[in-house]
């Protein structure tokens, strides 16, 4: 028998602490919370996604009054930069959230079916997507999204 574990590292950091580009895609994944449709949740999140050509693509959760039937802000945005520029690799993805007036506290994760989504664009495009989790008083980073689901699925 063998035992395997798997370890994350996760960096937190103060807002000054971030390359400018990446305080921007901050910045635009909290702007977008407030495009979100969320009238059955009433959470709002918003997700930025940054190329490795620099450009910048937001998304928001869209629901639906059949509520499978919405979609996560994360893959909203992924989904759109990955559809209109199929190769170009997606170098980093930002998170934020909104709930009672205000951002929460504590940074939100993505879901489990967005993390799947999101390895698919790192196995696509060969490159890694830094995930940057918003809150007002720190920054969380993960190196890579297969840091978020160890043994995701694969064929
Ligand atoms: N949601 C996201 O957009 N991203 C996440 O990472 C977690 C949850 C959305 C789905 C739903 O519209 C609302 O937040 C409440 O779960």
């Amino acid at each position: 028998m063998e035992n395997k574990e798997f370890q994350i590292q996760v960096t937190v950091l103060n807002h000054t602490e971030l390359p400018k580009e990446y305080q921007d895609l901050i910045k635009l994944a909290k702007e977008q919370t407030q495009l979100a449709y969320a009238p059955y949740s009433n959470f709002q999140v918003g997700a930025a996604v940054l190329l490795n050509n620099g450009l910048l693509i937001g998304g928001n959760n869209q629901e639906n009054i059949a509520y499978p039937s919405g979609m996560c802000a994360e893959r909203v945005a992924l989904f759109y930069a990955n559809s209109q520029h199929p190769h170009t690799p997606v170098k980093a993805l930002a998170i934020a959230a909104f709930n009672n007036n205000d951002f929460t506290k504590a940074p939100i994760s993505p879901c489990g079916a967005c993390r799947q989504v999101l390895i698919e664009s790192e196995n696509r495009f060969k490159s890694n997507i830094e995930i940057l989790l918003y809150s007002d008083e720190k920054i969380l980073l993960v190196k890579k999204a297969a840091d978020l689901l160890p043994l995701a699925f694969s064929i």
